[in-house]
């Protein structure tokens, strides 16, 4: 029998390891043997602290999941080979039925083919070991606000805004890829780094529990959607390349903001931030130029994204008043706009408009946020020259 005194402590730490979980509140200090113990007693003693009553954990089932395709496998080839590592795949001209295809060497992605749509595809398999590892900790860690099944729907999900995910409906929002599947690194980036002004905190989670909790996510797309659609495209993160403002910072902001205001039109959904009367001065081509009423407004937008079967409308950001979520260096916000935010309005800009022009709105943003956001005075000073003369 424990005593009081020792329960009191166990339920103590079970409170504390889950907290500790959130990089932002990781106040075990430097001591690492501290992280140590505390993990072997959540491993150990009390596996998934109190799983709702009922509520099965263990999957005995393994699955195929779509994977990313050849350009990705090549891509993932050169790296190891620039890092000195031996390749992890091979080329087999006999391999998926002699239709040729490159073989994991540890076996779990292969060139599979789905009779049903009568096509080829490359499937990776996860077993049930690995999705019940998954499981546990997506419902020891996500599920509050994610829900059991990954609907969206957890327990305090219900009040939320944003609304947490639905895993069902695979989009994804700010995994900056071009296609409509994050990679495996995608999300786990997304996971561990959190969304910025929303509940979605950055976790502090081993690498094995995120790759796991990431499959186990995957697999919760219904049949035919997501990850078990062999037409699914997976994209990498857009890489942000050589910037081209480097040094000429204050040109780039300048530029930034003709783009913004000309030829991208941001201010269609987002703000304007320029006073009507003063745009033509600034602009190229003015008579392009539309201007909607309430410009210094955000317009409401519909999504893709649904909650209890309604569509969601969704506000875009005012830069000078509300949190960018993830992320606002220039490179940060160069991959998002470049890559578009799915489901949502908001628009992939890459291949549309220029890398200096995609760059000098990153710039811009940044600007916005550095001048205006938290800056009552300031944000107030410039909404009364944007509204003079209206
Ligand atoms: C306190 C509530 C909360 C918890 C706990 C939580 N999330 Fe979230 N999560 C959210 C919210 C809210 C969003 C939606 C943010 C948005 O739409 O801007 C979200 C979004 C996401 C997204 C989608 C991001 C995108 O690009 O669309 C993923 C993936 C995700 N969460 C994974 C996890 C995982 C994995 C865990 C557990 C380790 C977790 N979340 C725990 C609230 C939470
Ligand atoms: C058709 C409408 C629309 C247009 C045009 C548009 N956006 Fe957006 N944008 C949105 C919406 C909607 C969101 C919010 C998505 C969300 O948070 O779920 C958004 C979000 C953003 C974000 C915040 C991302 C984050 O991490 O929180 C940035 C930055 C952004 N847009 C930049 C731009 C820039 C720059 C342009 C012009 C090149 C632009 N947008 C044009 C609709 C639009």
């Amino acid at each position: 029998m424990r005593s009081p005194f020792t329960q009191l402590v166990c339920l103590a730490t079970v409170a504390i390891g889950t907290l500790s979980s959130f990089k932002a509140l990781n106040f075990f200090g430097s001591d690492p043997r501290a992280d140590e113990d505390h993990s072997q007693m959540i491993a150990e003693e009390l596996p998934h602290a109190r799983p709702p009553r009922g509520v099965p954990l263990t999957i005995t089932e393994g699955t195929w999941l779509r994977a990313p395709g050849e350009e990705w496998i090549i891509q993932q080839n050169e790296l190891a080979r620039k890092q000195g590592l031996e390749p992890r795949f091979t080329e087999d001209p006999s391999a998926a039925d002699g239709e040729g295809a490159w073989i994991d060497s540890t076996g779990f992605i292969q060139k599979r083919y789905d009779e049903e749509e009568d096509f080829w595809a490359y499937w990776q398999w996860v077993g049930p070991a690995q999705l019940t590892r998954g499981r546990r900790d997506f419902v020891q860690f996500c599920s509050s606000c994610h829900g059991l099944d990954g609907d969206g729907y957890g327990r305090s999900g219900q009040w939320l805004r944003p609304s947490p995910r639905d895993f069902r409906q695979t989009n994804f929002k700010f995994t900056k890829v071009l296609a409509n599947l994050p990679t495996d690194d995608a999300l786990k980036r997304l996971i561990k780094r959190g969304l910025d002004g929303t509940p979605m905190l950055p976790w502090d989670l081993s690498d094995e529990q995120i790759t796991d909790i990431v499959q186990y996510i995957k697999s919760l797309s219904p049949e035919g959607m997501g990850w078990r659609d062999p037409f699914t495209g997976i994209g990498s993160i857009v890489e942000a390349g050589e910037n081209p403002w480097a040094g000429r910072e204050n040109f780039a902001i300048k530029h930034g903001e003709k783009v913004y205001h000309g030829v991208a039109q941001c201010m269609l959904c987002h703000p304007g931030y320029v006073n009507p009367r003063d745009l033509p001065g600034l602009l190229d081509q003015p008579e392009d130029t539309v201007y909607r009423e309430n410009l210094y407004l955000p317009v409401l937008k519909d999504s893709e994204y649904e909650v209890l079967g309604e569509k969601v409308k969704i506000l875009p950001p005012d830069f000078t008043f509300h949190t960018i979520r993830s992320g606002q260096t220039p490179q940060d916000l160069y991959e998002t706009i470049a890559s578009g935010i799915k489901g949502t309005a908001m628009p992939a800009w890459k291949g549309s408009l220029s890398e200096e022009d995609l760059w000098a709105l990153a710039y811009y943003v940044q600007d916005l946020v550095e001048e205006y956001k938290d800056k009552p005075a300031e944000r107030r000073g410039l909404m009364e020259r944007l509204r003079e003369g209206l």
